[in-house]
């Protein structure tokens, strides 16, 4: 399926994107989780008011409801991110383990701040609660790959590779 990140790609393609999904599961408001995820990754890591709009009316879903999920689960956005999102965790065990110097050092790297992405859309800085990889903190997750014992003099050489892989 295409990609909003796609060269060429318009507004409309992710708008039809999200409609063709949605439209796979009108009444069907159990998989309104799944398909939000779906629909996220493909058009620019977030779901804005209109796509929201589009699942709603092709899933039957109250628009309402959509917000409600949005709003409570830190995976979902509703305002664009870069291709690659960076989630370290600042819970507990990660920040005695150093998080806090990690994500500067993150931020002195991409030149943003937590919750920003950068000017070329490539990269989104975020912060969450525990990842469940206490074990090797402190961790942040790569979009769905997980990166433990991090430490700030790697952050550069992390960066460089997520950027050859683009
Ligand atoms: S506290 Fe950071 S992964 Fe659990």
């Amino acid at each position: 399926m295409a990609n909003v990140d796609s060269p060429g790609a318009t507004r409309d393609d992710a708008i039809e994107i999200a409609a063709t999904i949605a439209a796979k599961w009108r009444d069907r408001p159990d998989m309104l989780i799944p398909v939000l995820h779906q629909i996220q990754a493909l058009a620019g890591n977030c779901v804005e008011a209109d796509i929201a709009k589009i699942v709603s009316q092709e899933m039957r879903v109250p628009l309402s409801r959509i917000h409600d999920v949005l709003s409570f689960y830190s995976f979902f956005s509703t305002k664009k991110r870069g291709k690659v999102i960076i989630r370290l965790c600042k819970t507990a065990p990660c920040r005695i383990k150093g998080a806090q110097d990690v994500l500067e050092a993150f931020e002195k790297e991409l030149g943003i701040r937590a919750g920003e992405t950068t000017s070329d859309g490539a990269f989104t800085l975020e912060t969450c609660e525990c990842i469940g990889a206490c074990e090797v903190s402190p961790a942040a997750l790569v979009d769905d790959t997980l990166y433990g014992n991090l430490s700030p003099k790697e952050v550069s050489g992390l960066i460089s590779s997520l950027r050859e892989r683009m």
